[in-house]
């Protein structure tokens, strides 16, 4: 990484919001679910299927968890009106966790409830360590009473492997990814390749327990490992798949797609767009520093 877009990646909250906005358009499907349903129309006819997410983190008061709750609700809806091929991936604490762990049961669980009966299916993402067990929690629940409802698991956590055994073996349908948010060492791991080796042992670890994966990742080390994995346990393709982000390394995705295997593409919006795309920035730098560049009139 040079030293310019290094210093761009710490000083992103400076730039304009126009500017961070012509940068992000790639990693978000639009303000509207029209757009979203558009994006996932145009996903589905290069091969992919999608798992829409409403963004938005964090709400802090039960009525407006309750207006996420709803708006998730007509996401399922279009998903079956328009015949998409799409399920649904939620944050627990848009739902209220951080108000209740009871206000985002009971909100997750209308969502489940209404994917179940439209059959479909939600995805509870991971988000940082203070939520974890609450979310593994909720998503027990859910799982226990519905069937519908997966959950993620992030490889850089030392927990991991140890959460991959209290899972239940009957049904169940996770995310592994390698996490996104900055935890202390003593919470999880650290080092690029150490990452990668839990991914690897984690991984190997969800199909022995013959559990359906989806295996997120752009890290084309992973992927291929991955793909080593699947020969192996002789996996059939309805019995994985890849996830990727939108707008990220979609020559690999296609890759992927050309080599026989399921891809699902996460395909975020919503107005509040900002947060997700700094997040998604900071992971590009190169991205970052061009907006950067532009914002100093530079490009
Ligand atoms: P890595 O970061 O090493 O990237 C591999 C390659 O991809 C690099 O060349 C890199 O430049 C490129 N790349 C990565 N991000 C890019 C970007 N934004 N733009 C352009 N290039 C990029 N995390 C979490 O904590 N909880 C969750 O629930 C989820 N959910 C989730 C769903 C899906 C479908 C994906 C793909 C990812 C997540 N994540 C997540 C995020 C995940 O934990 C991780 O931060 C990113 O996927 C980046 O990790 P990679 O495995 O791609 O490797």
């Amino acid at each position: 990484m040079s030293v310019f877009n290094r210093l761009v990646v710490g000083t992103l909250p400076l730039v304009p919001k126009p500017i961070v906005r012509r940068f992000a358009r790639r990693y978000v499907a639009g303000d509207s679910l029209d757009k979203a349903v558009s994006k996932v129309h145009e996903l589905n006819a290069q091969g992919a299927m999608a798992t829409l997410d409403v963004l938005g983190e964090e709400v802090r008061e039960a009525a407006r968890s309750r207006e996420f709750t709803e708006e998730c609700v007509r996401v399922l809806e279009a998903i079956d009106r328009e015949g998409i091929d799409s399920n649904l991936s939620i944050k627990l604490t848009m739902f209220g966790l951080e108000i209740e762990e009871s206000l985002a049961h009971e909100n997750a669980e209308r969502i489940v409830a209404r994917a179940a009966e439209l059959g479909n299916f939600v995805r509870i993402d991971m988000e940082d360590r203070t939520t974890t067990d609450a979310t593994l929690r909720i998503y027990r629940d859910l799982h226990q009473r519905y069937g519908n409802v997966g959950c993620v698991f992030q490889a850089y956590m030392r927990r991991t492997l140890a959460d991959i055994d209290d899972l239940p073996a009957e049904g169940a349908n996770v995310r592994l990814c390698k996490g996104i948010y900055i935890e202390p060492r003593d919470a999880a791991w650290k080092g690029y390749e150490t990452v990668r080796r839990n991914f690897v042992a984690a991984l190997e670890k969800l199909f022995r327990k013959g559990a359906y994966v989806g295996i997120a990742t752009h890290d084309e080390y992973l992927a291929c490992a991955a793909v080593e994995l699947i020969d192996r346990y002789g996996l059939g393709r309805e019995e994985y798949e890849f996830q990727m982000l939108l707008g990220v390394d979609e020559e690999l995705r296609k890759v992927l797609i050309d080599g026989g295997h399921r891809m699902r593409v996460y395909t975020p919006y919503g107005r509040e767009w900002y947060a997700y795309s700094i997040r998604r920035l900071r992971e590009n730098p190169e991205i970052a520093g061009h907006a950067a560049k532009a914002a100093l009139g530079l490009s």
